[in-house]
């Protein structure tokens, strides 16, 4: 049984050949925020997913920058704390920081060290998992600052890369091309 929350989601993803480089199948998530009702349904149907495998989860982590675009819907919607990862050089005051490999070359992340509290339960939520990059250095983020790590959950995984290998919690996505 689909969840036609999701399917109406799928219907407004748009694909975009060539973007922003040759050979990359851009998938825009943004027709989605268009649409009231079907963003409503995501949020609701991320929302649902969370309270029914994440267990105690106390804060939503947010990745720069399209997990931001949900994570503090969600996290307001559960009742509790949205924290953000960024890329390096925009967070204020001490930070965990670290780098991790693109397709060419490398980049770095960072959160505040005051926003998690060691074996705290959290979520770390982005829109799209490619080649996991991202998500790794996310969770290499949790394991510093000792929080526990219940699920990684995103929108869209483009399975062809096999970022979720890279990966040592479970992760969820709602669609997968
Ligand atoms: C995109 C996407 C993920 C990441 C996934 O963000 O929103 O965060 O790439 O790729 P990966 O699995 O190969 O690491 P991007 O770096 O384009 O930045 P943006 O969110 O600021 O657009
Ligand atoms: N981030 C990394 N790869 C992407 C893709 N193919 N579409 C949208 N966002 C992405």
């Amino acid at each position: 049984s689909e969840d036609r929350r999701i399917t109406r989601v799928k219907e407004l993803i748009k694909d975009y050949p060539d973007f922003p480089k040759p050979g990359i199948l851009f998938r825009d998530i943004f027709p989605v925020l268009q649409d009231a009702k079907a963003f409503r349904g995501l949020v609701d149907a991320m929302v649902d997913f969370i309270k029914a495998n994440c267990d105690g989860v106390e804060v939503i982590i947010g990745l720069d920058s399209r997990g931001f675009l949900f994570g503090p819907m969600i996290a307001e919607a559960l009742g509790i704390s949205f924290v953000p990862i960024r890329k390096a050089g925009k967070l204020p005051g001490e930070t965990y920081k670290v780098e991790y490999t693109l397709e060419y070359g490398t980049d770095k992340c960072e959160m505040q060290k005051e926003s998690v509290k060691p074996g705290q339960k959290i979520v770390i939520l982005d829109d799209l998992l490619a080649t996991g990059g991202t998500m790794k250095a996310a969770c290499d983020l949790a394991d510093v600052a000792q929080a526990t790590v219940l699920c990684c959950v995103v929108v869209i995984e483009l399975t062809d890369l096999q970022g979720r290998k890279r990966l040592k919690y479970p992760c969820h996505a709602f669609i997968q091309y």
